[in-house]
């Protein structure tokens, strides 16, 4: 089943999850229970590129350090098993275990092959367990809820709470209508239409895995906002595959968006006035998951872009997925925008002793090799800057090839130019300089990247942009050099750390 450009036995990223020898895409059913967070997934049993499509699983501690599982829930006669998300039914309302042994239920997209009745439709179906999501059987009474539309999908449901009464919510989209709906339900079994949100902001590509949760505003607890993050392929602000987000307000029955533009218009300068969830050209179909700890709210995305994904040279495996991230909602400019970071749990798998770290370091101009090398680095800088036009990193650096990421201050832009970052030529729309609008924030600058095998992952402006992005470097291209153009810029801090001890999962 491998295509022709899988390369053999390429070695496996340390900080972002794969499946050992077979594809994945979206991350679905994401949820903390019983002291363990569950990653399932798109997942192809059979093969490294897209198909079959199954629930793969994979169980972790700390979000860092995974175990995959055996799959889920399987690819059958009748349905390939799409994306979906999953409830701890903790009062039994669905009835499909007992009180004693309330089940987690799987909300997940039927998409129905030639041999169904339904061929043609996507509905959602139900699949249940009550070992803790290790084993699930599908219920009797597939689908839960038809609307006999070729592209009605990726469920994600949770529990919504007015006060005087709770019950569940399930968001979806009408892909090709760049169209959220939203549905609820005592049980899980039968739903009731609420209201359907789009199309709004960007819209060229269909829609795909919507998620919708709470966040307190700047950490305070009496002001709530609602999130509705939705997927879109294509259309994103660098092309291909992208995420945007909505801030507004829920009331149990209808999101009504605050951050909501013009909508219609194509041009760039109108998409880069939207709210992306990563300006990067790898990070889609990311969803949060259900029930973390600490009312901590976490998303994973997919690292990769429609455009190439089925294409990536790597093997057995093919396809990772993002760091998970910890999103907030803070007030900047006077609107609310998401802030991500890699969640904590990483820089726990980082020395405690950095290879590298300085202060107040002026950048000459020209290109300077650091002292701290490696396939694997966490890097954490912060600059001011001086006469210089540009300034960053370039890391997986070798003799040939390097990953250039840059602060533009007179342009307004961060940069991630991966056209030299190694292997490139395996599809047309790989190599690319990627950008995303930046401004000075209290003086400064804020670089966070984390390096992996075969991945960058930048986050700026203290998280409100962020841009992860897939590169494909010689194993020995492990060098970081530090540059300045066109003048000179301060490193007011920086620190390079290396994992300690970290491995691929089991
Ligand atoms: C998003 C997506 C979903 C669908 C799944 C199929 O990447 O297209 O809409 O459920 O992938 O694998």
């Amino acid at each position: 089943m491998n295509t022709q450009h899988t390369a053999v036995d390429t070695v496996r990223p340390v900080l972002h999850y794969t499946a050992r020898n077979t594809w994945l895409n979206d991350p679905n059913g994401l949820i903390f229970h019983d002291g363990l967070y569950h990653l399932y997934y798109q997942n192809n049993p059979l093969g490294s590129t897209w198909g079959n499509m199954s629930w793969g699983h994979a169980t972790s501690e700390d979000l860092v350090l995974w175990t995959e599982q055996d799959v889920a829930i399987r690819v059958d006669a009748e349905e390939e098993i799409f994306s979906g998300s999953i409830v701890f039914d903790s009062y039994n309302t669905s009835s499909l275990g007992t009180p004693l042994q309330p089940p987690l239920i799987a909300i997940y997209t039927s998409a129905y092959t030639k041999e169904s009745p339904l061929f043609g439709f996507q509905a959602q179906s139900l699949a249940y367990s009550i070992d803790g999501g290790f084993t699930w059987e599908k219920y009797a009474n597939n689908p839960v809820l038809n609307r006999n539309s070729a592209n009605f999908r990726d469920p994600k449901v949770f529990r919504y709470n007015t006060g005087t009464e709770s019950f569940w919510v399930m968001v979806a989209v009408e892909a090709a209508e760049h169209t959220v709906v939203l549905y609820r339900s005592a049980d899980l079994k039968s739903w009731q239409y609420l209201s359907s949100f789009g199309p709004a902001n960007a819209t060229g590509g269909i829609w795909e895995c919507p998620d919708l949760f709470p966040l307190t505003l700047d950490g305070d607890p009496a002001k709530v906002k609602w999130v509705l993050s939705v997927n879109m392929n294509p259309g994103g602000p660098n092309g291909g595959s992208a995420g945007q987000y909505f801030v507004g307000d829920f009331d149990g029955k209808t999101f009504t968006s605050e951050t909501t533009v013009v909508t219609g218009v194509k041009s760039q300068e109108q998409l880069e006035s939207y709210q992306w969830l990563d300006w990067g050209r790898d990070y889609y179909a990311a969803v949060s998951f259900n029930d973390a700890p600490d009312g901590r709210r976490i998303m994973v995305g997919w690292m990769n872009n429609w455009d190439y994904a089925k294409e990536t040279p790597t093997g057995p495996w093919r396809s990772q997925m993002a760091l998970p991230r910890e999103v907030e909602l803070a007030t900047v400019d006077g609107q609310p925008r998401l802030i991500q970071r890699p969640v904590v749990e990483i820089s726990a798998h980082f020395g405690r002793e950095p290879l590298l770290s300085c202060s107040a370091t002026p950048i000459a101009e020209g290109t300077h090799p650091l002292e701290a090398n490696g396939p694997v680095l966490l890097l954490e800088a912060e600059f001011t800057a001086g006469t210089a036009t540009e300034f960053g990193f370039i890391v997986r650096k070798g003799a040939t090839e390097g990953t250039r990421i840059g602060l533009s201050p007179v342009r307004g832009l961060i940069s991630v130019d991966r056209t030299y970052s190694g292997q490139v030529d395996f599809h047309s729309t790989f190599p690319s300089i990627d950008t995303a609008p930046i401004v000075e924030t209290g003086g400064k600058y804020t670089l966070t990247v984390a390096v992996d095998h075969y991945s960058v992952e930048v986050f700026t402006q203290g998280g409100e942009v962020s841009l992860a992005e897939l590169i494909f470097p010689m194993a020995e291209s492990a060098g970081v050099s530090i540059y300045s153009k066109g003048g000179t810029a301060t490193l007011e801090k920086l620190r390079i750390s290396a994992p300690t001890g970290l491995e691929p999962p089991r």
